[in-house]
């Protein structure tokens, strides 16, 4: 990896930097993961801390940031969207800084410098640190780029800026070594590295103490963490955690069906403040199919998996990931991946097309399958998907659930919005006089469900 030196032809300055950021406001919009929600935290932190003033406006912004993803094509495309709408912004106001940040930025790297006359500062995911100096030469009329991958760097001393409610990110794990032959993030996020032990425990006691009642533990491959000089791998940090905060609910996010170890489902079922959800994402139904994504298991190893954590948590729900029209999938291996979706019975799952992604593995396989057959294939996991999480939910109907309570929903004040301890989404009628507040867990009776959504009373 190579990193272009950040420009330095500075104009002269006419106000010190403290004040320069003092009068700097910065906008930052999120696209993609989770992973890039924290990193968004993750920059406001770093700006924060070196004086620049936050904006949730973009009218008022001194700075628009775009903290990108790269997955797939229509992911790349809507950031060409948006920076077509931004030019309108810049003939407002001619001195506006425009930055992308992020896995798309890290792909396409100076290709990215000058687009559409607008973008001033590109900064790869493991650079943030510079992202304060960036704007301050952008700010004078320099153009700047930094995109080196880091084998080190977790941000690990950031405090995040977080503005939500009472759920927070933490990224325990940055990178992926695992190079399915499909995607691009251990390209564009580098090589895995985990955060240490000792700050995550220690972040998320910070949380609980700050008014946070939910965090997610983030990584591309959470069960491969392992921190080196503690000796501690995901299951003991898992465990570490729930006992460090015993009121918070615990979630995370993503698992691997090769890599996830019995002792972290039988963590999970030990400890009622670790929600009972897990994301097991399978990708294809055909063992053909997987070798050829170099998933590293088999449907057995797959089903070895759900079977243990139904085995120790039979009601624990399960959300997965699949692909659909991966090269050479024929129509029977289809079958097969629709045979694995009705034997898993997910209550939830993200479908996706297979997008092809220069200078992955994939990407020289071709893209055989036409886009019309790959929409059918899609079209028919999602059919089926969404009929059997239906009928998850509609079994619910008449169970109380433990609702970790939100706030008023965005469309209704009165109607209140939570999630379950197995992560669905729940609605029901705001009562005054029960005396709960967000952030408190409160007991709802299920009284209608969809195939996404709960609602239901207050008990
Ligand atoms: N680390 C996680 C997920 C990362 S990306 C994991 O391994 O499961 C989220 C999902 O996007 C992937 O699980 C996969 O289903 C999908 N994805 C990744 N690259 C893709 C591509 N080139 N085309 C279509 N879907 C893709
Ligand atoms: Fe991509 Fe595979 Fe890593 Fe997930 S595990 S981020 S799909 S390379
Ligand atoms: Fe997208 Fe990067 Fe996340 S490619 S999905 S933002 S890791």
């Amino acid at each position: 990896m190579f990193d272009l030196p950040v420009l330095t032809e500075v104009k002269p300055k006419q106000k010190s930097s403290q004040i320069l950021a003092e009068t700097t406001k910065v906008y930052i919009e999120t696209y993609g993961c989770q992973m890039n929600v924290n990193d968004s935290e993750i920059v406001g932190g770093v700006l924060q801390a070196q004086g620049f003033v936050a904006t949730h406006k973009p009218d008022d912004a001194d700075v628009i940031l775009l903290n990108t993803c790269a997955i797939r094509d229509n992911a790349e495309r809507k950031i060409y969207d948006r920076l077509n709408h931004l030019k309108y912004y810049k003939k407002r106001n001619s001195h506006l800084v425009v930055g992308l940040l992020g896995c798309m930025a890290e792909r396409l790297r100076t290709q990215l410098l000058g687009e559409k006359n607008l973008v001033d500062i590109v900064v790869g995911p493991d650079e943030y640190r510079k992202v304060p100096q960036l704007i301050e030469s952008a700010l004078h009329g320099s153009r700047g780029i930094a995109i080196k991958l880091s084998k080190v760097e977790t941000y690990d001393d950031i405090e995040p800026l977080r503005t939500e409610g009472i759920s927070a990110w933490i990224s325990i794990t940055r990178g992926c070594d695992k190079f399915c032959t499909y995607c691009v993030v251990p390209f564009t996020r580098g090589r895995e590295r985990s955060r240490p032990f000792t700050s995550i425990v220690d972040e998320a006691k910070r949380l609980y103490d700050s008014g946070f009642r939910e965090i997610t533990l983030l990584g591309q491959n959470v069960d491969s963490y392992f921190d080196k000089d503690d000796n501690k791998n995901f299951a003991d940090l898992l465990r570490a955690t729930a006992i460090a905060v015993p009121k918070m609910r615990i979630r995370y996010t993503t698992s691997h069906p090769q890599d996830m170890s019995d002792a972290v489902i039988e963590t999970m079922g030990e400890f009622d403040n670790i929600s009972k959800f897990i994301h097991l994402p399978f990708q294809a139904g055909s063992n053909r199919i997987l070798e050829l994504m170099n998933r590293t298991y088999t449907i057995d190893r797959y089903m070895n998996r759900i079977h243990k954590i139904k085995e120790v948590m039979p009601n624990c729900a399960l959300s997965t990931d699949i692909i659909s029209g991966f090269p050479t999938e024929t129509e029977e291996e289809h079958q097969e991946t629709l045979n694995v979706v009705r034997e898993v019975r997910f209550d939830g799952a993200f479908m996706f097309k297979y997008s092809p992604r220069e200078n992955t593995k994939a990407w020289k396989m071709g893209d055989d399958i036409s886009d019309e057959v790959k929409t059918r294939r899609l079209n028919e996991i999602i059919e089926l998907q969404y009929s059997i999480a239906k009928e998850i939910n509609e079994t619910l109907v008449g169970t109380t659930e433990k609702v970790l309570v939100e706030g008023p929903s965005k469309r209704d004040a009165s109607i209140w919005i939570g999630r379950t301890d197995t992560n669905k989404v729940t609605f029901f009628p705001h009562i005054d006089t029960k005396g709960y507040v967000i952030g408190d867990i409160v007991d709802v009776t299920i009284t209608k469900t969809t195939s996404t959504t709960l609602n239901g009373e207050i008990n």
